[in-house]
């Protein structure tokens, strides 16, 4: 059964009859990691594993949640005190009250769920699931809010109903995917320009290590104050320097004896990831993929050794990766666990995936998944 089958049947059973459908991807980033909210471009992609809700006001000021994937309803306010207990139900919760802040006269309504965006592993299955019920709460309720409102009510639902301080990356790809096409997001401004996915004789390839990551109450915020306080450091000697990515190598440089040695590797990362994006667009532009390889291999590099979000299972399939052939691979998303994303020639192709299944299940007894990827549309209705 498709999920959209799925959630049709839930409802009905739930709820009786029928609402309004809609769907919401999960996405990719080429490169650009950890760069968000540090200021910087990024290059994300929505795919083509999303999130399914229908959706109907109820006429009460209620909301009947029903999650297909967890077999579980939740009932709940829409004030600030009625704050659901699970976490997937926070997700839809924050989305509404997020709204609500933004005078978006949100009322009760039944939904239910499901997706495919595998849970925890750096697709951004949360982001998927606030912009589908952001992009269905302002329509069905005739809330205004612009496209890129509905991004940051998914942002600020992480920041505050989740506890997850993320950058805009995630949400933004989710609202505004397009098929075949890349985003270039600046996230300072917020601009962004699509930028047209063709990687002709070459395929985007992820591989899950099947570790799941969690970003709530760990590390990804500390990560976040480590770039705040050495922009503060830098800040005091040039004082147009509000984020990260307004920064230079030399700056940093300055302050290499104020900060510490920790902070300052984060630093040298961002910095570097940074440029490592200008390069990787303009190769893009030019189709030479292999310099956009080798900018994927230095971003895993930095990722593991600098800002240290790897794990041994992630540096093995990296390993892996350049062993078996591929053009360019490294962590995709907030890290600890989760997928890569691989550059894979189609030649390449079949040994890479053979090889690397096979030697990962030898090493940590584990089958890690393996999908190619395809860039698709952004939230809408179905
Ligand atoms: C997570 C966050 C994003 C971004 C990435 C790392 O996916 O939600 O905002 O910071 O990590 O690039």
């Amino acid at each position: 059964m498709s999920i959209e089958d799925q959630v049709k049947a839930s409802f009905k059973k739930e709820f009786g009859g029928s609402g309004s459908t809609y769907a919401s991807p999960g996405r990719i980033n080429l490169i650009g990691e950890h760069v968000d909210y540090n200021g910087g471009f990024v290059l994300p992609g929505a795919i083509d594993k999303r999130l399914v809700a229908e959706v109907k006001p109820n006429g009460t000021d209620r909301v009947r949640l029903y999650s297909a994937d967890y077999a579980e309803t939740v009932t709940f306010g829409l004030s600030e005190a009625d704050l659901p207990q699970p976490t997937w139900a926070r997700y839809v919760f924050g989305v509404a009250r997020e709204i609500i802040k933004r005078g978006g006269s949100v009322r009760g309504f039944d939904a239910a769920f499901a997706g495919n965006v595998p849970l925890g592993s750096g697709l951004s299955s949360s982001a998927a699931l606030e912009s589908v019920f952001a992009f269905a709460l302002n329509e069905l309720f005739e809330c205004g809010l612009a496209k890129k409102d509905l991004a940051i009510v998914g942002q600020l639902t992480e920041h505050n109903y989740v506890g997850v301080k993320c950058g805009i990356m995630d949400q933004f790809a989710s609202v505004f995917g397009k098929k075949n096409q890349l985003i270039l997001l600046n996230c300072s401004t917020l601009e962004y320009e699509y930028i047209p996915c063709t990687l002709p004789g070459y395929r985007l390839v992820l591989v899950n290590s099947q570790v799941k990551h969690t970003l709530v109450d760990d590390p990804y915020n500390r990560r976040q104050e480590s770039c705040e306080r050495v922009v503060q450091a830098i800040a005091k000697r040039h004082p147009q320097v509000a984020l990260l990515a307004d920064a230079n190598p030399d700056m940093l440089r300055e302050v290499k004896g104020v900060v510490s040695a920790e902070d300052y590797r984060r630093a040298t990362f961002v910095i570097g990831e940074v440029e490592r994006v200008g390069n990787t667009c303009a190769a893009l532009r030019r189709g030479d993929l292999t310099e956009v390889g080798h900018n994927m291999y230095a971003t895993h590099e930095g990722l593991s050794r600098l800002y240290e979000v790897s794990c041994k299972e992630l540096d093995f399939l990296n390993a892996c990766a350049l062993q078996h052939g591929a053009a360019g691979s490294r962590i995709m998303g907030g890290g600890f666990g989760g997928c890569t994303i691989n550059l894979v020639a189609d030649a390449a192709y079949d040994g890479f995936v053979g090889n690397t299944l096979c030697d990962y299940e030898a090493a940590f007894g584990i089958s890690a998944g393996v999908y190619e990827v395809k860039i698709e549309d952004g939230a809408k209705r179905i």
